[in-house]
């Protein structure tokens, strides 16, 4: 377990979108540097407006943070554009693996360059850093983004994000509609990022089995509001995450299923 300091802290956040729609209520959560915590939880539980407000991108969807507090690296995030989270190392990959179609899957990844104003030889040395992570963008370099798989647009999705140099980095669910091996291929690079470079990740996922293997840590989100906080490995053989997220029913052992470092928060 960490005790490092946060890297994110997020108080009792609330996120409503127009007048009534209330998504997120009293959220809190931090994720330590050098950990990877996952944010579980079914359709419409609010994984997405979670880490839209982490990003301040709710505004783009007529919502709002209404109530709580976030820090990146011990400063609020307030009022901060996306642009500055982005260069102060806080970076996002979004929900649905946004490719510039029309752009070569090299452009894609130089793109993400771009923000920090990179020279021309730490482009060329990110981008042997992201193929080496992922040797299939290397064989697709010079395809058109819309022609690639989507394993490969979710791939050169996260490459962009790393040739911004993030200190977080952000995912709002990676695996979705992608191939089991594919979705292997992707957490095995997240978790060589985190454990060969420290990078912290937060991820939201609908798919638990392969979250809670990378992650440290899992929050689990229902209807807008934490249930449940806890260490993976104690998380994934509790019998309810396992009959709601995980889709197995075998008893865990009963040790792990009492253990005390699992917090059940409502
Ligand atoms: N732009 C929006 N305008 C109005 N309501 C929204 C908007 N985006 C999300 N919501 C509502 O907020 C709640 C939380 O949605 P959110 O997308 O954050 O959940 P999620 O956990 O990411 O779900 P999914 O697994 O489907 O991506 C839902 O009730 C949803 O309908
Ligand atoms: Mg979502």
């Amino acid at each position: 377990m960490t005790v490092a300091p946060a890297l994110l802290t997020l108080e009792d956040v609330d996120v409503v979108y127009g007048a009534a729609i209330t998504a997120v209520r009293g959220v809190r959560l931090h994720v330590g540097q050098g950990e990877i915590v996952t944010l579980l939880g079914a359709n419409g539980a609010g994984k997405t407006s979670t880490l839209r407000a982490v990003s301040n991108l709710l505004h783009a969807k007529l919502g709002r943070m209404s109530r709580g507090r976030i820090t990146f690296d011990g400063r609020s995030t307030a009022g901060l554009p996306t642009s500055r989270l982005v260069s102060s190392g806080l970076v996002q990959v979004l929900e649905g693996r946004h490719c510039f179609r029309a752009l070569t899957i090299e452009e894609n990844l130089i793109t993400g360059a771009i923000g920090r104003r990179a020279s021309k030889a730490e482009t060329a040395t990110d981008l042997e850093l992201v193929y080496a992570l992922f040797p299939r963008l290397r064989t697709k370099r010079a395809v058109l983004a819309g022609l690639t798989s989507g394993g490969e647009q979710q791939m050169a999705a996260i490459g962009r994000a790393l040739m911004a140099r993030p200190r977080l980095l952000i995912l709002d669910e990676p695996s979705m509609g992608l191939a089991p091996i594919v979705v292997a291929e992707i957490f095995l690079a997240l978790t060589a990022l985190n454990r060969d470079q420290g990078l912290s990740i937060l991820l939201a996922e609908q798919n638990a089995t392969v979250a809670l293997k990378a992650a440290h840590r899992g929050v689990v989100l229902e209807n807008g509001r934490v249930t449940l906080t806890g260490i993976a490995s104690e998380l994934s053989a509790r019998d309810d995450i396992r009959a709601a997220y995980l889709g197995l029913n075998k008893p865990p052992s009963s040790e792990s299923s009492r253990s005390k470092s699992i917090e059940v928060v409502a």
